[in-house]
């Protein structure tokens, strides 16, 4: 029995990897740890989005390297998008750092192969899997979930939209969908062993197809499997948004009222050259049906500033796309080049210090839209379901709220999973604070519930 150390990074989906990866070696008998000092593998599920992300892992197999130097029988794998793209110069470099920390090497459609290649690693052996499929889904697998409260659920892998600054086509392989029966049962298992929120996870889950149903169908049946537990889903793609879809979303009850929505730029021409496929029209369509059909949806986005070409005028027009939609939250980046994708070629032509002002003026943006959004909310109740200890203080609680907004209150550890309604007293702009008001789990709760206002109307 060995002791297993796992290190993730990146995206939801690298979670919900790990939680398959570790599913597998615990059929075998081993042992999960948190310290990696006492670990005889560890492993490191990693992510290539932007540069920062693998200089981060670069750091960390520093540690690795001296936890080996002392404990020559440790075995490193490393996991993931990093492996699958650097996996010919990871290989070749031997001779180097890298090479010399790191047994096993396993891109993440190759996963069924890590408790055999560990196996081999521990006579000596180093181990390389780093074959796309276009079939994989790991539909057959059971995910070492330790929440008990709350699940992702991968419904499908890789991605097709090859936005031109993307590693993720390269990193994932080709997108394909994993049967809606072995989700839906999935689902029903979490359901009675006392999950109380599932999440749907793909890089463009609008696009889940089985062939005869899509999307919209999809999350019908797994909100329908038990209308307490409630269903999350991310991230959705402007051009895949169906209204079939945005219907689902408001009839069903459970399913929370919050969709996460990358805009990524507001000028026409930089999202051209980004190949999105939609333009800004088309997003504020969106945005306006969902307000519509959902009123008090809660709306996020992601921004890259400084794409190559990127002018102020490119940029002021992000920025009025931002004030107009008013988004709930936003996950804002500096355009990071990625070798052999599309803009690669363009160039990196907008210089840091620009790209720091931009992104500067929106986080600032964001931060103060957020907070007014917040303070809005001051004197309602909401619904919380509870996900644990408050990070802060002894006593304090913290859930979030359908809208996927952060709620700490004073509150027994027994809450943990239980769904509640909570008065917000204060606010900042990252997190509501409240006050437990009425019976846990009440039946009916919602009536109880305001809805969250619905934002600048556009
Ligand atoms: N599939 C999701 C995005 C996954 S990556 C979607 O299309 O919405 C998460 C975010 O990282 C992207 O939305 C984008 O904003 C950002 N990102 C991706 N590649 C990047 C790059 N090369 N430089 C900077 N940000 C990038
Ligand atoms: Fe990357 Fe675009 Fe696919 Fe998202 S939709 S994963 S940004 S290629
Ligand atoms: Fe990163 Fe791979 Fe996810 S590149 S964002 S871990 S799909």
């Amino acid at each position: 029995m060995k002791k297993i150390y796992i290190e993730t990074y990146g995206c939801q989906m690298n979670v919900a990897d790990s939680e398959i990866v570790l599913g597998l070696l615990d059929e075998g008998g081993h042992m999960m740890t948190d310290d990696v000092r006492e670990a005889d593998v560890i492993l490191v599920n990693t992510c290539s989005i932007r540069e920062n992300a693998e200089k981060r892992i670069y750091g960390r197999l520093g540690l690795f390297k001296e936890i080996k130097t002392a404990r020559p029988e440790v075995v490193v794998g490393l996991l993931g998008c990093m492996a699958e793209r650097l996996r010919d110069s990871l290989t070749k470099s031997k001779a180097e750092g890298v090479g010399q920390i790191v047994d096993i090497i396993v891109g993440p459609d190759e996963y069924r192969k890590v408790p055999a290649l560990l196996e081999k690693a521990w006579h000596g052996e180093r181990g390389v899997a780093v074959r796309l499929s276009r079939v994989e889904t790991y539909d057959d697998l059971v995910p070492l979930r330790t929440s008990g409260v709350s699940a992702w659920i991968s419904i499908m892998r890789g991605c097709d939209k090859f936005c031109s600054f993307c590693v993720v086509p390269f990193t994932r392989g080709r997108e394909r969908s994993r049967p809606l029966d072995g989700i839906v049962s999935e689902v029903e298992t979490l359901a009675r062993r006392g999950y109380r929120e599932v999440t749907l996870l793909g890089q463009n889950v609008n696009s889940w197809s089985d062939g005869v149903r899509d999307f919209a169908d999809l999350i019908d049946a797994v909100a329908a499997v038990d209308p307490a537990l409630r269903v999350r889903f991310t991230t959705s793609h402007p051009q895949d948004m169906s209204d079939r879809l945005i219907a689902a979303i408001a009839r069903r009850e459970n399913i929370c009222k919050y969709v996460h929505l990358p805009v990524q730029s507001g000028s026409d021409r930089i999202l051209s050259l980004m190949n999105r496929t939609y333009d800004s029209r088309h997003y504020r369509g969106l945005i306006r049906r969902l307000r519509e059909a959902v009123p008090g949806v809660s709306l996020s986005t992601d921004i890259i500033v400084g794409f190559p070409t990127e002018t102020a005028d490119d940029h002021r027009m992000t920025v009025d796309l931002m004030r107009e939609v008013g988004y709930d939250g936003a996950f804002m980046f500096k355009y990071s080049p990625r070798e052999n994708t599309p803009a690669f070629a363009m160039g990196d032509d907008v210089p840091d210090d620009i790209k720091t002002e931009r992104i500067g003026e929106i986080i600032e943006l964001q931060n103060r839209t957020s907070l007014s959004r917040n303070l809005a909310l001051v004197g309602r109740t909401m619904e919380v379901l509870v996900e644990g200890s408050g990070r802060k203080a002894a006593g304090q609680m913290q859930g979030r709220t359908d809208g996927n907004r952060i709620v700490i209150f004073d509150g027994p550890a027994e809450l943990r999973g239980r769904t509640l309604p909570v008065r917000i007293v204060r606010a900042n702009s990252a997190t509501l604070f409240g006050e437990p008001a009425g019976s846990v789990d009440s039946t009916s709760p919602r009536e109880i519930i305001h809805r969250e206002p619905t934002g600048v109307s556009i």
